[in-house]
């Protein structure tokens, strides 16, 4: 009865680091689906990537004065890893650049094209004649023709979520250098998308999929045009016959979805395995994606999955979220409104932003991060509620049962009761995850904790503990407490992996969880006498401090962002030129931060142990004023790695790290990729 489930999270732009927002609709409801769906023992192929074509990079790329190769490479590993870290299970994280995907994307092109679904058309486009070049989607900004909004993209709205040809803009202006535009013709193909308008209608009817995306997709169905699939441009997939041109990047991106399956199936020397997943009607496909990915994936792309030879499966369901929002605006980068990654994992653990992301996911309507709602989900939530249950219980049986799992006996109505409560628990996480509802599913996560503790406070196997004569009641108490750990770790799973898999350890249960059976899990208890092993503290309180902290930081970095240029009075002199000969003896390594504490009777420097890979430094540092010891452990910093070791406050120093000052603050250059011991010139 096990199903095969092709699951899909939007591939991500690989030209900026992701961010929370990112997380919360395409990516983390998708994770979490994935792994409940492997625990419910269904062929799961869970599969993303990086999306590399596109003006959008091509641009960036350019304002960053790297090559578009060297732009995606960089940003290909950071977001690569940056899912690592947060324990994302994807099957296989792939790249749109990878040389499979041309052959895919030109077969799709070329069996549209055989069908007669692409033309050739002379049409105006918008010509730069400062640049002396047509500007495509992204290099143009203008007024929305749906919403007004004034700057918008030359493709999409980034407030209305419209899509639309950068003709349709009201009043077009260069994205670099804010000249206006003109009309000229050029020749591009488009696809006929008006076309498929029925298929596409009779298709989507029968869907019972959320109500946004389904309005949503059928505003568009209602006005299916034309649209040109080509580019002037020579980063991307090129268009056979068309040398001059490659593909729009909203043309090939979704066909990554395909080419990540035959990449995969390649990896694993089973290069047909991917067509049991896209061709197999039986196959059960899921996108996860943002709003604003909705026309692409409800309408364009399959239309042109519908156009093929082969015999494609449509998506089954498209569960869009909405926005993730930060203290209630949108997360930008620019403006400093944004949440420092690298910070965040020195401090916390992946588990505690799952969680959080989780409990507030943007199911039905925009939710946003808050620092106090972090501290709250951590505290109240995951340590107050799940962590506090769990420990209790296990230390207790550590002490009045010998470290293992006490025998079932007579059971009172309460104790049939708590059973009772605590399967239509579990059922319902179930109904709720295979729904899409994380929220719901972490809401009853807590429920089930609260549950427990409740029952345990009635029961107060403390006091039973006192009597003898109550020994076989204290035991029935301890062994169904257990039960409902076991359900907690169960559940908690999908969302909190790293955490679940440990109360799967405490239990005394071999193996991985991640790898078990929901059902068998859920219905057979676990056997009288397993011997437990020593508890470990789960989740670690956040303190009021930690978050005054970072709200002050979110604030200064705004306030600073909108700073103005330093006036010319506070620039340090420049010193006096030296050659480069003078410069080459100077060795800057890259090194890791291992360990940060004060130096005491200090209030500036700190005592830290970088690791430059071939060997360990002390070294002491002037930058206390403006880092938290913690909040450097693991960061990357930059050493002068030849300088003469010097003595202060009493601590040999083998070194110097460089930082940035103005004022009283001092800022590390950031270093994210490469590893410690690598040189820096
Ligand atoms: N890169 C797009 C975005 O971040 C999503 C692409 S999804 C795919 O909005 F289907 F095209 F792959
Ligand atoms: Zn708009």
């Amino acid at each position: 009865m096990s199903q095969r489930i092709l699951i899909t999270s939007a591939l991500p732009y690989a030209n900026g680091p992701l961010h929370f927002g990112h997380i919360a609709g395409a990516y983390l409801p998708g994770d979490c689906y994935a792994r409940f769906q492997r625990l419910m023992g269904n062929d799961v192929l869970y599969l993303c990537g990086s999306d590399e074509h596109g003006v959008a990079i091509t641009l960036s790329a350019e304002m960053a004065k790297r090559t578009p190769k060297e732009h995606v490479d960089l940003f290909h590993s950071i977001n690569e890893a940056f899912f690592k870290q947060l324990e994302f299970s994807f099957d296989h994280y792939s790249r749109t650049t990878w040389p499979g995907h041309v052959p895919t994307t030109q077969e799709f092109f070329l069996d549209l094209q055989k069908k007669g679904f692409i033309e050739e058309r002379t049409e105006n486009h918008l010509y730069s004649e400062s640049e002396n070049r047509f500007l495509a989607d992204r290099y143009v900004v203008g007024t929305c023709p749906k919403c007004g909004y004034e700057e918008a993209r030359g493709d999409e709205c980034q407030r209305c979520a419209a899509s639309y040809e950068a003709t349709d803009l009201k009043n077009p202006r260069s994205k670099l250098t804010g000249s206006p535009l003109v009309l000229r013709p050029s020749k591009h193909l488009y696809l006929r998308f008006d076309r498929f308008k029925e298929q596409l209608t009779d298709w989507i009817r029968q869907k019972n999929w959320k109500e946004n995306v389904v309005n949503f997709a059928m505003r568009y169905i209602d006005d299916l045009k034309p649209r040109a699939i080509t580019r002037d441009s020579t980063w991307g997939v090129p268009v056979p016959g068309y040398p001059d041109k490659v593909f729009y990047v909203w043309f090939d991106a979704p066909i990554g979805y395909v080419s990540a399956a035959k990449e995969w199936a390649q990896k694993n020397h089973q290069p047909d395995r991917w067509k049991d997943y896209w061709l197999d009607p039986k196959t059960k496909l899921v996108h996860f994606i943002g709003k604003d990915n909705i026309p692409f994936h409800a309408v364009f792309f399959p239309a042109m999955l519908m156009g093929q030879d082969l015999p494609y499966k449509l998506p089954d369901e498209v569960p869009a979220n909405e926005f993730y929002l930060l203290e209630g605006r949108q997360f930008s980068k620019s403006e400093g409104w944004t949440i420092d990654l690298e910070t965040f994992f020195t401090r916390y653990t992946a588990d505690q932003i799952r969680y959080a992301i989780a409990a507030n996911a943007p199911e039905t309507s925009d939710s946003e991060f808050s620092w106090k709602d972090f501290q709250n989900r951590c505290n109240a939530e995951l340590l107050g509620k799940l962590g506090n249950f769990v420990n209790r219980v296990l230390v207790f049986t550590a002490q009045q049962a010998n470290s293992h799992i006490p025998a079932r006996h007579e059971l009172q109505e309460v104790d049939q009761q708590f059973l009772h409560q605590m399967k239509l628990l579990v059922d319902s996480a179930e109904q709720s995850y295979a729904h899409f509802k994380l929220r719901k599913a972490s809401q009853t996560l807590m429920e089930l904790a609260q549950l427990g503790n409740v029952y345990f406070d009635a029961k107060k196997p403390w006091q039973l503990a006192k009597n003898p004569a109550h020994r076989h009641e204290l035991e029935t108490v301890l062994s169904l407490c257990i039960e409902c750990i076991k359900n907690l770790a169960l559940v908690a799973s999908p969302i909190i992996p790293a955490s679940a898999q440990k109360i799967w350890k405490m239990l005394g249960c071999s193996g991985e969880l991640a790898k078990g059976s929901w059902q068998k899990i859920a219905h057979e208890t676990l056997p009288a006498n397993q011997k437990l092993n020593p508890p470990e503290i789960l989740f670690r309180k956040v303190e009021d401090a930690e978050i005054e902290e970072q709200i002050a930081l979110l604030g200064k970095k705004m306030a600073k962002t909108q700073e103005k240029p330093m006036s010319t009075a506070t620039y340090e002199p420049l010193k006096s030129t030296i050659t480069y000969e003078q410069f080459q003896p100077l060795d800057l390594r890259v090194g890791q931060v291992l360990e940060a504490v004060k130096v005491p009777k200090s209030k500036k420097l700190l005592k830290l142990l970088i690791d430059l890979g071939f060997e360990k430094r002390t070294v002491v540092s002037g930058i206390a004023l403006s880092y938290e010891p913690e909040q450097l452990i693991g960061r990357k910093v930059v050493l002068i790695a030849n300088l003469a070791p010097a003595t202060i406050m009493g601590i040999e120093s083998q070194g110097m790290i460089l930082a940035a000052g103005h004022e009283n603050l001092l800022e590390l250059p950031q270093i994210q990729n490469l590893p410690p011991g690598s040189v820096v010139a």
